[in-house]
């Protein structure tokens, strides 16, 4: 080879060198420059973010611990799942906007929250969320509903916490509230749902026949005992977690699949009881 090649290829990898060096650079200087700013368009829903005080009051509503993973749908600069990462929940945020993907990712990466809170860049409709223990939502209310199918079948005892924004005829389990003297000037309010167990349909207990109606967590119905048919009232579901009164008595059941088993009481009297699915 002779020593004009030799020279000619020298100066073609530093030419090339040169131009990745800058393209990076490049690169690096746009997403240091990249701010979001509130009302930026997202792909459902523009970008506000939760104030943080907020933020912590969901957390707290959902009582989150390091046995949770927890998933914000539409994560926007990152601030929930950071600081669900603080509290040692596993964490994943799904953002559409790529710009925010990366932000929150610098964001962790400044709270030394890299690798505890993770960041995707997704369409939350297209997403599998089903593995988490409590979902977080800032996002609409028609958003919400579109999303409450695939919501009501997680497990059972899923916690859900919406910034402000309702599910419709779901009534919530419990709310909280960010006051102004924490910060909180807008969007302030946040409502929880915990994913009820399905109920619904025909029980075979030792007394007679229970019926379930099932409309979210409430449940109404009747229980056969010595051949009468008494009303359910007051009932309700919190998880797995079933409770009605029939007649004078009062039932508790932890439902597992086909199963229902748990304890009633009627004056001083106490006893257990259980139901199979028929
Ligand atoms: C109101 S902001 C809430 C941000 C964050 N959850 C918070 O509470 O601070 C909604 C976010 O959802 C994102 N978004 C909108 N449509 C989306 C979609 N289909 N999939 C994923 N992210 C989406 C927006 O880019 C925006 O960052």
């Amino acid at each position: 080879m002779s020593a004009s090649t030799i020279f000619g290829r020298s100066l073609l990898v530093l030419s090339l060198g040169l131009v990745v060096a800058c393209a990076t650079a490049q690169s690096q200087t746009a997403q240091e420059e990249f701010k979001p700013y509130v009302g930026q368009e997202g792909k459902d829903v523009v970008w506000v973010p939760t104030p943080q005080a907020l933020v912590d009051r969901m957390l707290d509503l959902a009582k989150v611990t390091p046995k949770d993973y927890v998933i914000d749908l539409g994560s926007g600069d990152g601030r929930t799942v950071i600081t669900a990462a603080k509290r040692g929940a596993r964490a994943l945020g799904v953002e559409y906007n790529p710009n925010m993907v990366d932000l929150s990712r610098r964001n962790a990466a400044n709270e030394g929250m890299t690798g505890k809170a993770v960041f995707v860049q997704g369409d939350i409709f297209e997403t599998d969320f089903s593995k988490a223990t409590v979902i977080t939502l800032f996002l609409l209310p028609d958003l919400n509903i579109k999303l409450r199918p695939q919501i009501l079948d997680m497990r059972a005892g899923t916690r859900v916490v919406s910034n402000s924004f309702t599910m419709g005829e779901w009534e919530s389990d419990d709310t909280a509230s960010a006051t102004e003297d924490e910060g909180c000037s807008a969007y302030c309010t946040a409502y929880l749902w915990i994913v009820p167990a399905k109920v619904e349909g025909r029980w075979k207990t030792s007394q007679g026949e229970l019926r379930l109606d099932q409309q979210f967590q409430r449940v109404v119905g009747s229980l056969a005992v010595d051949g009468k048919l008494l009303k359910i009232s007051d009932g309700r579901l919190n998880g797995n977690e079933l409770a009605f009164t029939a007649g004078t008595t009062k039932y508790l059941g932890r439902v597992t699949g086909d199963t229902i088993e748990g304890t009633f009481s009627s004056g001083s009297a106490t006893g257990r009881w259980s139901a199979r699915r028929s």
